[in-house]
């Protein structure tokens, strides 16, 4: 079944309003697909500017208030989604913070604070989406991991455990339900032209990018690719895989 034949696919994406998440969810939207972002109510000057942004793209684009990191809001949430559409398909957890600190200065809120978003919070929308998708036979989960997560990073034991954890947790999940038509993959991008990024001091990234064989960074669309491309019907085949969007910065096999 092609793109252009296959049923209207509703995919839900965390952090969806985010540098990554916003060009995720336009081109998931480009491809046909119904899509609701979520993240925190809080935000609501960045919540409005995403609308405005998405008035434009050709698809649904939909915004629901959401924190991933607490389990009954999660569950709550999908199962309204899914009463209203009828099913989740596609789910991408791309929503992400930093609390970064070397170990010796690391305090246990920093460590859990990270832990409950970047990990609970990737099985808080897994655990409440994946009896409807095996049930329905079908599903794409792509869970967005980091370099970091592969090569550890100064400053970030938290978010590089959560990070290389969200890969064994999708490793784990995929061989679960791989008969059920569900897929279950990670992207793990390396450092892209995002707020995240623009907050590391100038001279750090110019050392970064002169380390990144392309010789820049990625664009958020670099990485929006990757997810459709693991997203789509036609990719019942990958799975548990981890596919790195970091312009060579880390090749491995
Ligand atoms: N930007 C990069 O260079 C880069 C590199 C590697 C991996 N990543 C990962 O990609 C993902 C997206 O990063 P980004 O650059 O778009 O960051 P971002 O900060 O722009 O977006 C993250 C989004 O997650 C949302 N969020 C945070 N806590 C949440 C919660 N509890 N519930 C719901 N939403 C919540 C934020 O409001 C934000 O909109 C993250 O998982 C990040 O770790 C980013």
């Amino acid at each position: 079944m092609n793109e252009a034949t296959s049923p209207k696919r509703v995919a839900l994406v965390t952090g969806g309003i985010g540098g990554l998440g916003s060009e995720i969810c336009r081109q998931l939207a480009q491809a046909g697909r119904q899509v609701i972002a979520i993240d925190l109510a809080a935000r609501d000057e960045r919540i409005a500017a995403f609308r405005q942004e998405m008035a434009d793209v050709a698809g649904t684009v939909t915004f629901e208030p959401g924190d991933i990191s607490d389990f009954d809001n999660c569950q709550q949430l999908i199962a309204r989604i899914e009463q209203q559409h009828g099913g989740v398909d596609i789910l991408v957890n791309a929503a992400g913070i930093t609390r970064d600190a070397s170990l010796r200065k690391m305090t246990p809120q920093q460590w859990h604070e990270l832990m409950q978003v970047n990990l609970d919070g990737v099985f808080n929308m897994c655990r409440n989406t994946i009896d409807g998708m095996t049930t329905r036979g079908f599903g794409r989960i792509v869970n967005i991991s980091s370099v970091n997560g592969q090569t550890g990073q100064f400053g970030q034991t938290n978010y590089s455990a959560a990070k290389a954890g969200v890969h064994g947790f999708s490793m784990a999940l995929a061989r679960e339900t791989a008969r059920k038509g569900v897929t279950v993959n990670t992207v793990s991008p390396g450092y892209c032209d995002t707020p995240m990024v623009a907050a590391v001091a100038e001279d750090v990234r110019a050392q970064i990018i002169a380390g990144i064989p392309v010789g820049r960074l990625g664009s958020p669309a670099d990485i929006a690719r990757a997810v459709c491309f693991l997203a789509a019907d036609d990719a019942g085949y990958i799975t548990g895989a981890n596919l790195p969007v970091n312009g060579g910065y880390f090749m491995s096999f």
